[in-house]
């Protein structure tokens, strides 16, 4: 039986190999900004989300340190038992106030955004609810929806007409609507104040996943603030493993939606606290975030500077005016032969495949980061140039 069982596993993954899917992680053995030496190369890196370059920042690591002096490396207890300290609470009152969703916000730290994904789809939904969700929503929303047991309705990328047809067909007891507010595999942006309006006309939630909006739009506030968007309907949820450069996630929403949460939410109550010095790190990344208006100026400089170089590629470019610029080549393989030709000329950058995008849209994920420099940009376009100029000679 354990032969049978281990020979269909193998099975499985040899097949996944031979369509070019099979996913294999990289060894970083020093990371300095986006300077990074991954299974003995030295590379630079448009592989991550720190989008302001506040992951190596020396305030966050000097806040981290004085984290562990006062908490020592572990929280020991989920947030509900024992876990919960100053340095948690501090965190999340200045998230709510940063961010304001409604007026009288509370906030909730978590661990990871897909905890707190999960969190929020199974606190304000269960069996005969129903969620309508983008169609390339990213992967915890959908799984928030399974755990939910509710019915989960897709509509059309960005489409907020396609996602009123779907309200408007679901007789269901409660409607909760979920879109990642900056599409990460994409890069472009839902369209927010429709959705918030189809929610007032539909008595539903809004979910906004903000992970990758978050620092970087509404100067630092993140999406809802770069649309000037405040309701009580509004539920959001950032992600501060990205922008914010350390990890975990919050949710914040009216002090109602929270304490729902709180009480309720399984995947908050059954899980160890993040470490407190983690929330102390936060601490220092949001001081950094508030005052970011530079690196954000220099991030969006660079992707102006991306952009205009990456049209002359024979790649598609997707319209993303954020720090996230795909290159589609539609073909898994040719993706990875790309990314394998961009490490031997010196960057890192991911080849990102089904089923993590639709069949046929495998692209290059390229992220820009306030820690690159113009030249930076430039040698990454110079080598994609290099490698159309290959790829054009290949097919004459
Ligand atoms: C849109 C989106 N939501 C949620 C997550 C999950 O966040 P985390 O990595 O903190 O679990 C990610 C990234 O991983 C993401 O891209």
């Amino acid at each position: 039986m354990t032969q049978a069982a281990l020979a269909a596993l193998d099975g499985a993954l040899a097949a996944r190999r031979s369509a070019g899917l099979a996913r294999r992680r990289r060894i970083v053995e020093t990371v300095d900004g986006v300077r990074v030496r991954v299974d003995g190369r030295d590379l630079v890196s448009f592989a991550s989300n720190d989008y302001l370059g506040l992951a190596g920042d020396p305030a966050l690591a000097a806040a981290a340190r004085d984290g562990i002096k006062r908490w020592g490396v572990g929280a020991g207890a989920s947030h509900l038992v024992s876990g919960h300290t100053a340095a948690h609470q501090a965190l999340e009152d200045e998230l709510a106030a940063y961010v304001a969703p409604c007026a009288g916000a509370r906030a909730l730290s978590f661990s990871s955004g897909y905890l707190a994904n999960l969190a929020i789809l199974t606190a304000l939904a269960g069996r005969g609810d129903v969620i309508v969700a983008d169609r390339l929503n990213h992967a915890c929303l959908n799984d928030g929806a399974l755990l939910a047991r509710a019915d989960l309705v897709r509509y059309a990328h960005g489409d907020a007409q396609a996602a009123a047809t779907r309200l408007a067909a679901a007789s269901k007891r409660q409607r909760l609507i979920a879109t990642d507010a900056v599409f990460s595999m994409d890069g472009d942006v839902a369209p927010l104040p429709e959705l918030l309006a189809l929610a007032e006309n539909h008595d539903a939630w809004l979910v906004v996943d903000d992970a990758h909006g978050f620092g970087v739009l509404g100067d630092g506030r993140g999406s809802l603030a770069h649309f000037g968007l405040a309701s009580p309907r509004l539920v959001l949820m950032g992600t501060l493993g990205k922008a914010a450069g350390v990890a975990g996630a919050f949710v914040a929403a009216h002090p109602s939606v929270i304490e729902t949460i709180l009480q309720t939410a399984r995947p908050y109550i059954y899980t160890t606290a993040a470490p407190p010095l983690l929330a102390e790190a936060l601490r220092a990344a949001l001081r950094a975030i508030r005052d970011g208006a530079s690196r954000r100026a220099h991030l969006f400089a660079l992707v102006e500077r991306f952009r205009q170089g990456a049209a002359r590629l024979p790649w598609r470019l997707l319209p993303s005016s954020t720090a996230i610029q795909p290159l589609v080549c539609e073909d898994a393989a040719r993706a990875l032969s790309l990314a394998a030709g961009l490490a031997q000329r010196g960057f890192f950058v991911p080849a990102i495949r089904p089923p993590t995008v639709p069949a046929g849209t495998a692209r290059l994920r390229i992220c820009l980061s306030a820690a690159h420099s113009p030249g930076d940009v430039d040698a990454l376009l110079a080598a994609l140039a290099d490698l159309a100029a290959g790829t054009r000679g290949a097919v004459a």
